[in-house]
């Protein structure tokens, strides 16, 4: 039954529902309103972007969203057409500008990838990022303190790398030197535990281990 629901939460009309019917909505006012807090006018790289999720709960900004699903990226096209899309994997991914953003997310998707393409994306958002620039993340998480249908669902999530706190900062650490964590059990109408990350690009900061290629272009390449 879970595998099904997984395998229909690929077509994108189908994670629309289930992201509404989950409560989704109301989880990205909130991330939007107390981790996010983006101004008008900021630059945004978006990350493992989906349909463009959160795009309608952003103020007007300049936003470019990547992700690996062609699907996902041409429903966020119809969606969004004045929006910039790319249909890219983090592996690949060629950065149009450094040190150009104020935010990069990547909501819903480090829990996606093995540590290998995990420590790309954070070496892309370092790179991507005006100092003082913030990388904001989101993801399940393993915690001690959770309930047994959270551990269930999160067992069950379509993501294969879902960590433990310890893990997540362990791998945002190694590029970012200041990472804050938040862990959440209220984000949604299902039991689920979420750990945010705000990694902050410090003014002068260069990454703490050597950036990607593809992070390394400079713009006009
Ligand atoms: C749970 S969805 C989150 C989508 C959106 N950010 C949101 O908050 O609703 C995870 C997204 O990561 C994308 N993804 C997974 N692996 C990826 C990779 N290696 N490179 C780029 N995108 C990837 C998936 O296609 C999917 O859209």
């Amino acid at each position: 039954m879970i595998r099904r629901i997984r395998t229909v939460l690929a077509l994108p009309w189908a994670y629309q529902v289930f992201f509404n019917v989950i409560g989704a909505p109301q989880r990205s006012r909130i991330l939007v309103r107390d981790y996010i807090r983006a101004k008008p006018g900021d630059r945004i790289l978006d990350i493992g972007c989906g349909p463009g999720t959160i795009l309608p709960f952003l103020p007007e900004s300049e936003y470019l969203g990547f992700d690996a699903s062609p699907e996902y990226i041409g429903l966020a096209q119809r969606r969004f057409p004045s929006a910039n899309f790319m249909c890219e994997r983090v592996s690949q991914y060629t950065l149009p500008h450094r040190e150009y953003f104020d935010i990069v997310l990547a909501l819903g998707i480090v829990h996606h990838l093995g540590d290998s393409e995990a420590l790309q994306l954070f070496q892309i958002a370092h790179s991507a990022l005006k100092q003082g620039g913030k990388l904001v993340t989101l993801d399940g998480v393993w915690t001690n303190e959770q309930s047994r249908p959270a551990r269930y669902l999160l067992a069950r999530d379509r993501g294969q790398f879902v960590r433990s706190q310890e893990q997540y900062l362990n791998l945002a650490s190694q590029v970012f030197a200041t990472v804050n964590a938040s862990i959440r059990h209220d984000l949604l109408r299902i039991p689920y535990t979420h750990i945010i990350l705000e990694c902050i690009r410090e003014q002068g900061s260069s990454p703490k281990v050597n950036e990607s290629p593809e992070a390394s272009r400079s713009p006009d390449q």
